[in-house]
């Protein structure tokens, strides 16, 4: 192309892109350069360059020069035939200064492809970027990123009243890409604020998953009370490194001699926690390939030793080991206390895809020993939405409090939302029980703060159950989101059932399958529930144990405007499932087989966040 044709080119983009601006204070100057480079120019005059963003596009790499020297990369899923959703780049850092967007393909473009795509058309600035609910399976009280995707919970710490909640978020959209620490507050667990990024990708690569800990006797030197997280900065290698902050988690600061640990294979996710026996810090790392846990100890969170392994050979194996925890829980109605190793596989879950194994054993700040043999199993939470389980630390009243991502990697970056991508389960409080035979299991329950959520109560009387079905409302003020508490004698029935369903005809169907008190267990099957074409291994039947001695149990369902969570409400099991009806869920069926039972009770509280 003759260098007149190219300026007429370049003249009319001009002033489409200043036409869409609106409001854009400066024209956005835009360069087709090569057949995969565009230079586009601005001044920060404005809040937000609006990235146009196709969900399906190839990334496109994204250099922000500032004065000729490159002060962020992203990389975003350029709009190239349709715009389906915007993402804010953040000018405010830069005021009044001219940046250079070098956007660069890093796939193989025909010439005048990249000149062709929609999204420079679309490319504005503004002052403001809108981040209202409108997305019908945008949850209502789970905790859920303004926009952008997240995947795992990290740097999670208690301090004067506020739980902060980081998260693995990539503010440029709606897929994993780009892997930076969001940052969200609440001081109730139920309802959070999302706040500033804390960390984003460095010179050592992107932000991968980590903890924080209140360093309150000052270890590190960064002063009392100072927050220290330790991350996996992922870039050609997996090492971890350290930031710390002085305002509460506000901000974080990186150490200037990280990284702290190096590995030879891929290793991530360091979780630390003090130790006070010991009277040092413990850092328990995931050597993801290896299969394997690495523990660390370190009297000041920078020269960290490495003490000893655990896990080869045991529990599932089938897949990547990551995000590791390891903690001292209470064993209910004994004075006594045994250690936790949470586990993250990906694959290999019970349901396949990804999922959350633990072991019980003893752990005296050097080496863990678990009490079960290798060959047992034992599963966090059993749906197929629940990974990357971590607690917080610090959190008050001895309390250990956990929260997952609630999807699979199986399917994550293809279910039916756009502008944001995942939610986190409820928080959920632990504790361990033993079964008469003595086989030890960890509870977990929702955190006592879900009951804030209530908004309102219906209660059916007690009924027999029976194969004639007893039908029970949602609540359609809540747009069926609800919490239902039902309390089962079971009486002389093989199986009880439970549907939810709605005006679409579309089911979610619960079996209590009660052969012998030993062999008791709960399934979800939710081929018919809804959407589930986005991923073939969506549509999967769930099956948690029902261990408890007796005759009847209590189970509390959360339901959302995707989530269903549901609980033994002694913490017996957990199952976590993702949910699309097209219409919200109007009604919960009960029924036995095989002979009565009795509903004692059926509770229904509509939920909701407005205080
Ligand atoms: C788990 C995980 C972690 C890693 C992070 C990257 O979901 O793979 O091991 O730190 O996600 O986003």
């Amino acid at each position: 192309m003759n260098l007149l044709a190219r300026f007429a080119r370049y003249a009319t983009l001009v002033a489409a892109a200043g036409m869409t601006a609106g409001l854009s204070a400066q024209p956005i100057d835009i360069r087709h350069t090569a057949p995969d480079n565009t230079l586009v120019r601005t001044t920060a005059d404005a809040h937000y360059l609006l990235l146009p963003v196709e969900d399906d596009a190839p990334d496109m790499r994204i250099d922000v020069l500032d004065g000729g020297a490159i002060v962020h990369t992203c990389y975003v899923r350029l709009a190239r035939h349709a715009v389906d959703y915007t993402v804010p780049f953040d000018l405010t850092p830069y005021a009044g200064r001219e940046l250079l967007f070098n956007v660069i393909g890093e796939e193989p473009l025909r010439p005048h492809q990249m000149e062709k795509f929609v999204c420079w058309k679309a490319l504005r600035t503004a002052d403001a970027f809108d981040t209202a609910n409108r997305e019908k399976y945008r949850p209502v009280y789970h905790h859920t990123p303004l926009y952008g995707w997240m995947n795992d919970p990290n740097g999670m710490f208690w301090k004067e009243g506020v739980w902060h909640l980081c998260f693995q978020y990539n503010p440029y959209g709606s897929k994993w890409q780009n892997m930076t620490w969001g940052h969200s507050v609440s001081r109730d667990l139920v309802h959070w604020t999302q706040e500033p990024s804390v960390l984003a990708p460095d010179g050592l690569g992107s932000v991968f998953s980590g903890s924080a800990a209140v360093d309150a006797a000052n270890t590190a030197g960064f002063g009392a009370g100072a927050v220290v997280a330790l991350f996996t900065s992922a870039g050609k290698s997996q090492v971890q490194s350290l930031a710390y902050s002085t305002d509460g988690g506000a901000t974080f600061t990186r150490y200037a001699a990280n990284p702290v640990i190096v590995t030879e294979h891929e290793a991530r996710d360091p979780k630390i926690f003090w130790n006070g026996r010991l009277g040092k810090w413990n850092l328990i790392l995931a050597h993801a390939l290896d299969r394997e846990m690495l523990i660390y100890s370190s009297p000041d969170l920078k020269n960290w030793r490495f003490e000893s392994a655990f896990g080869r050979g045991y529990g599932c194996q089938k897949g990547v080991w990551e995000c590791p925890d390891l903690f001292e829980l209470p064993v209910r109605g004994t004075q006594e206390k045994k250690w936790v190793l949470l586990c993250d596989i990906n694959p290999g879950g019970p349901f396949g895809g990804s999922a959350t194994q633990y072991f019980i054993g003893d752990f005296d700040g050097h080496r863990f020993v678990c009490d079960a043999h290798p060959d047992e199993t034992l599963w966090m939470d059993y749906g197929k939405d629940h990974y990357a389980a971590v607690t917080w630390s610090d959190a008050p009243d001895n309390r250990r409090t956990a929260i997952a991502w609630m999807s699979n990697r199986e399917y994550a970056d293809a279910v039916p939302t756009l502008q944001f991508r995942s939610a986190n389960t409820l928080p959920r409080d632990l504790e361990l029980f033993r079964l008469p035979d003595g086989a030890q299991h960890l509870a977990v329950k929702p955190a006592r703060e879900a009951e804030r959520l209530r908004r309102g109560k219906t209660t059916l009387p007690a009924a027999a159950l029976t194969a004639s079905p007893v039908v029970c409302p949602l609540p359609a003020e809540a747009d069926g989101v609800c919490e239902i508490e039902l309390a089962l004698d079971f009486g002389r029935a093989r199986k009880i059932n439970l549907m939810l369903s709605n005006e679409a005809v579309e089911r979610v169907c619960m079996t209590c399958d009660l052969p012998d008190p030993k062999k008791r267990t709960f399934a979800m099957y939710r081929r018919q529930s809804g959407a589930t074409d986005f991923g073939l291994a969506f549509p999967a039947t769930t099956v948690a144990p029902m261990p408890g001695a007796g005759n009847k149990c209590t189970l509390r369902l959360f339901l959302d405007r995707c989530p269903v969570e549901v609980f033994g409400a002694n913490g017996e099991f957990a199952m976590t499932n993702l949910l699309f009806p097209a219409s919200p869920y109007t009604s919960l069926t009960s029924s036995a087989e095989g002979g009565a039972a009795c509903l004692e009770h059926l509770t229904v509280y509509p939920l909701g966040t407005a205080e």
